[in-house]
C-alpha cells in the first residue's frame, strides 16, 4: 500500500499581513513535507487563508473595500511569501471558495441532523480580535483573557453546538492517544481545560454577514471557527469521501501555533466526533516568536518582513535560522545578531567551508575527477558509520517534529566530516606520491559524506542542497532518500567542480 502523509498549516487571518510567526508554521510544515516526500510518501501539504468573520469585514470597510476585496489582495501576499519561501504546499484553501462552503454546509447539516445543533439565545462576552467569546468569570479585569483587549456584551439568536456531550468522549481520547496533542507540557494544559467541564458552544453569529450562512436561516453566518477549521476537510473534497478525503484523511498533523491550540484540540474534535469522522492523528503546537525581546506588533512598528529577511540573508538562511534556532514547541526570540551569528558559523564556517575545501582539494589533488576509494582505514570507518546511525535518529526526529535537533544531528555530521579533514591531512598526503591511493580514499569518503549531508539538508535548505548535489554531479531538484541515503553513491570519474561558496560571511551592522 502506499504511504500518505497529511500535514496542515492554520489558514491565515487576510486582516493582517504575513510576517516571521507565519512564516515560521509554514516552512516547519514544509520541512516536513519535503521530508516525507524525500522518505517515499505521497504528500498532501495543505495552507490557505482564513477570510470570514467581523474581523474581516470591519478592517475592509475602514479601507472603504469589500470583504472578499481585502481578501483577494492579502491572499496574493501569502502566496507570494510562499513562493518567496520555497514552499511546496499542494493546495491552497481560500473559505471564501465554493468547495468549501459546500462542505461546511454539509459538516453543518450533518451535525444538525444528529441533533446536535440548536437554536438558543447567547449572552456573554466577546472579544472581537480573538473573535472569542468569555463568560463573566473567565474575564480579567473585564478585559479578554488572551490578548487584553476590552470585550463586548452581546445577546443574541445564536446556534449551538453540542460540545458538553463530547466531553467525556475527548478526554478519553487524549487520555488513550498520548500523542494526539504535542508539546506534553500543551497536552496537559488541555487536558485540565476540558476536565474543567465544556459547554455548549455558540456557532452562528447575527450580528455581521460576511461569513457562510447557515443553511436554511440566512441571517445567521457560522461562526469562523467552524467555518475555518472545516478547511481541513473540505479541502480534501469533504463531502465527497473518495478521492484526496479517502486517502488522506485523518490528517497526519496540524501544526499550528500555542493561541489556538484550545480551538483545534477540543473544538474541532468535538465537531468531528458528532459528525462521526475520525480525528486528527497529532496536533502539534509550537511556540510563540517575539522579536528582540518584544511581542510583535503593528503598533511597536517591530514586526518582522519576511520578505526583506530573505532579500537580505538568502532564503535557505532564514529556513535554516527559524528552525534551527528554537526547539519546535518552545517560545523563541529572533534576533538580528542570532541570525548573523548562526549564518557566519554553521552555514558560513562549518557548512561552507567543509564544501569549498573539499572541492577545492579534489581540484587541486585529483583535477576534478573523483577518485575510487581504496582500503578503508580505521579513521575512514569510524566516518562512515556516523552516517547510518545519525540517519536512522534523523527519521525519529523529524517523525517528532524536532526540527531544531534534527539540524543538530546533520550538523555533528558536518563537523565529523570537517574533523576528518584535520586528522587526515590530505594537504601532507598530497605531498607523498606513495600516498596516493590513501588520498583518494580520503577524497572520496569527503565528498560522499558531503553528498549524504546535502540529501540530508534538503527539506530545510533545498536551493542549497540542489546546487551542493548538482556540483557533484546528482540531481538536487528531485531529492530521494530511500535508496540514495546509504554509504558509495557517488560514482568515482565524476567530474566535480570547484564549488562557489554557499554562505558568504556576513559583517555586523
Ligand atoms: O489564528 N510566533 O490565523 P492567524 C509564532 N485564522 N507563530 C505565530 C506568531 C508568532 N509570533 N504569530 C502568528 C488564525 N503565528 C486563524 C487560524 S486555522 C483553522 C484558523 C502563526 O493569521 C501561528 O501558526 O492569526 C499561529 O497559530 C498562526 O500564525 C495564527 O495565524
Ligand atoms: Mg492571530
Amino acid at each position: 500500500m502506499d504511504k500518505h502523509f497529511y500535514v496542515t498549516t492554520p489558514i491565515y487571518y487576510v486582516n493582517d499581513v504575513p510576517h516571521i510567526g507565519h512564516a515560521y508554521t509554514t516552512l516547519a510544515c514544509d520541512a516536513m513535507a519535503r521530508y516525507k516526500r524525500a522518505r517515499g510518501y505521497k504528500v498532501f501539504f495543505l495552507t490557505g487563508t482564513d477570510e470570514h468573520g467581523q474581523k474581516v469585514e470591519k478592517a475592509a470597510h475602514a479601507q472603504g473595500e469589500t470583504p472578499l476585496e481585502l481578501a483577494d489582495r492579502v491572499m496574493k501576499r501569502y502566496q507570494s511569501l510562499w513562493e518567496k519561501l520555497n514552499i511546496t504546499h499542494d493546495d491552497f484553501i481560500r473559505t471564501s471558495q465554493e468547495r468549501h462552503k459546500k462542505g461546511v454546509h454539509h459538516l453543518f447539516k450533518l451535525i444538525q441532523g444528529k441533533g446536535d445543533i440548536y437554536l438558543g439565545e447567547y449572552e456573554d462576552w466577546y472579544c472581537t480580535p480573538c473573535e472569542t467569546f468569555w463568560t463573566e468569570k473567565q474575564l480579567m479585569d473585564g478585559s479578554c483573557p488572551d490578548c487584553g483587549r476590552p470585550t463586548d456584551k452581546l445577546k443574541e439568536e445564536s446556534y449551538f453546538f453540542r460540545m458538553s456531550k463530547y466531553q467525556d468522549q475527548l478526554l478519553k481520547h487524549i487520555e488513550d492517544h498520548p500523542d494526539f496533542i504535542q508539546p506534553r507540557s500543551r497536552r496537559n494544559e488541555i487536558l485540565s481545560f476540558v476536565k474543567e467541564g465544556l459547554r455548549d458552544l455558540s456557532i452562528s453569529r447575527t450580528s455581521f454577514s460576511w461569513g457562510i450562512p447557515v443553511p436554511e436561516d440566512e441571517k445567521h453566518v457560522i461562526y469562523v471557527w467552524f467555518d475555518a477549521l472545516s478547511n481541513y476537510i473540505t479541502a480534501l473534497g469533504y463531502p465527497d469521501l473518495e478521492g484526496h478525503y479517502g486517502a488522506f484523511w485523518p490528517v497526519d498533523a496540524h501544526v499550528i501555533g500555542k493561541d489556538i491550540l484550545r480551538f483545534h484540540a477540543v473544538y474541532w474534535p468535538t465537531f468531528l466526533l458528532a459528525a462521526g469522522i475520525p480525528l486528527p492523528k497529532k496536533i502539534f503546537a509550537h511556540g510563540w516568536w517575539t522579536v528582540e525581546g518584544q511581542k510583535m506588533s503593528k503598533s511597536l512598528r517591530n514586526v518582522v518582513e519576511p520578505h526583506m529577511l530573505v532579500d537580505k540573508y538568502g532564503v535557505d538562511a532564514i529556513r535554516y535560522f527559524l528552525l534551527r534556532e528554537v526547539p519546535f514547541g518552545l517560545d523563541g526570540d529572533f534576533s538580528h545578531a542570532a541570525l548573523i551569528h548562526r549564518i557566519n558559523s554553521d552555514l558560513a564556517n562549518d557548512l561552507g567551508n567543509l564544501l569549498s575545501r573539499t572541492t577545492a582539494m579534489l581540484n587541486k589533488y585529483f583535477d576534478g575527477e573523483l577518485p575510487a576509494p581504496g582500503e578503508l582505514a580505521e579513521i575512514d570507518r569510524l566516518l562512515q558509520e556516523k552516517f547510518p546511525a545519525a540517519i536512522t535518529l534523523i527519521d525519529r526526529q523529524m517523525t517528532e517534529m524536532a526540527f531544531n535537533k534534527t539540524l543538530q544531528t546533520i550538523w555533528e555530521l558536518v563537523s565529523a566530516a570537517n574533523k576528518y579533514i584535520d586528522e587526515s591531512a590530505p594537504w601532507t598526503l598530497a605531498k607523498d606520491a606513495s600516498q596516493r591511493t590513501r588520498l583518494g580514499t580520503v577524497m572520496y569518503n569527503l565528498l560522499e559524506g558531503v553528498r549524504l549531508i546535502a540529501l540530508l539538508i534538503a527539506p530545510f535548505m533545498p536551493g542549497s542542497a540542489a546546487s551542493i548535489l548538482t556540483t557533484l554531479g546528482c540531481d538536487g531538484n528531485n531529492v530521494t532518500l530511500d535508496g540514495n541515503d546509504h554509504w558509495g553513491g557517488l560514482q568515482p570519474g565524476t567530474r566535480i567542480a570547484k564549488a562557489e561558496p554557499l554562505f558568504p560571511r556576513i559583517e555586523h551592522e
